[in-house]
């Protein structure tokens, strides 16, 4: 399952995004998660020191050879650099699993024990202002995109994504790629727009958006996230102790987190596998299409020199026959 937390700056996307990580891997389940947020803070959120973070490798560093393992051999795409952000997969191309070993795993992800079990973490690279724009050919969540376009991924296992809600990710297709998207909101007047604005992009693409308020405190924040929000709100997670004791450094067990933030966290999962039940995977792969022949039209083509609506593979879609085939 592909999962984002999408919100505003400092609306609590990391402290959710690590938290529901955690929850999983409490579980037992195989967890990716991605740190792919201009402020790169999901590393230390899941309890890695700020050294050990600062030495995680950057997606965005590697993408020469994942874009060289992942083409592998379909013969719609010459090389790694007619490769762009957004060309999808066709008959030939190296798919990922959620667990195996490959070479984009070793060369980028690293493992972070947990106090109740342990994940990989990728993390696309700090953005620096040049990373930021439409016609970004190097841009660092374009390698997540490729990675999300190459993944088959079966039940209660997760790719669980820290996101910015900006322009770059409705640019390419990459708010399209998940199965859901949890926006995360203070029950304020920024918090409520950034969820319309989102929700405004959405709308068009079938994006399954649900909003978790967060830092929500009492009767009165509920009821303006209700008004404000609708059907939208699934759930909201209160100001937390627990939450405030990790930021001042300690180390809290998970089973230590107050109850009702807990029962948070477990309506996510269930709202992750209502997703997965719905899943289309021919819309799925026809809107990767799309964006392809979008970003090519708009600069790919121009940028390598050929036509990318050659890559485009039609009998290709990525779905559950994969996944039997790996036996997942
Ligand atoms: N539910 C909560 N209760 C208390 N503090 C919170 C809560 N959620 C987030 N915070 C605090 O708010 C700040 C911003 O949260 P963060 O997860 O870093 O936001 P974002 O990733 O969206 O920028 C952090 O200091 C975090 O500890
Ligand atoms: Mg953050």
């Amino acid at each position: 399952m592909k999962i984002a937390f999408v919100g505003k700056g400092g609306s609590g996307k990391t402290t959710l995004s690590a938290l529901f990580i955690r929850h999983l891997a409490a579980a037992g389940c195989p967890v990716i998660a991605v740190d792919a947020d201009i402020n790169q803070h999901l590393g230390p959120a899941l309890g890695l020191t700020d050294d050990q973070a600062a030495a995680l490798p950057s997606l965005g560093a590697h993408l020469p050879e994942i874009k060289e393992y992942l083409r592998g051999s379909n013969p719609l795409i010459g090389s790694a650099e007619q490769m762009i952000k957004t060309t999808p997969p066709g008959r030939g191309s190296r798919l990922l699993r959620i667990v195996e070993e490959n070479p984009v795993y070793a060369a980028c992800a690293r493992p972070v024990a947990l106090d109740e079990g342990s994940v990989r973490l990728l993390a696309t690279g700090a953005f620096t202002e040049q990373d930021l724009g439409v016609a970004c050919y190097h841009s660092k969540v374009g390698a997540v995109e490729l990675l999300l376009n190459h993944l088959i991924d079966g039940q209660d296992e997760y790719l669980v994504t820290d996101m910015t809600a900006g322009s770059d990710s409705f640019a390419s297709g990459l708010f399209t790629r998940f199965d859901l998207t949890f926006l995360v909101a203070e029950p304020t007047r920024k918090g409520v727009s950034v969820y319309r604005q989102y929700k405004e992009y959405a709308r068009d693409f079938g994006v399954t958006l649900k909003v978790v308020g967060n830092k929500v405190n009492g009767a009165d924040d509920l009821a303006f996230l209700r008004r404000e929000v609708g059907d939208d709100l699934l759930t909201c997670f209160g100001q937390s102790d627990w939450v405030r004791r990790l930021e001042q450094g300690a180390e809290p067990e998970l089973r230590t987190l107050e109850p009702a933030n807990r029962a948070v966290l477990a309506r996510l999962r269930e709202q992750a596998e209502l997703a997965f039940a719905a899943r289309e995977p021919e819309r799925w792969t026809s809107q990767a299409v799309h964006f392809h022949l979008r970003n090519a039209e708009s600069w790919g083509n121009a940028k390598t020199g050929i036509d990318l609506a050659t890559q485009v593979d039609p009998g290709f879609v990525l779905g559950a026959g994969h996944l039997d085939a790996a036996g997942v």
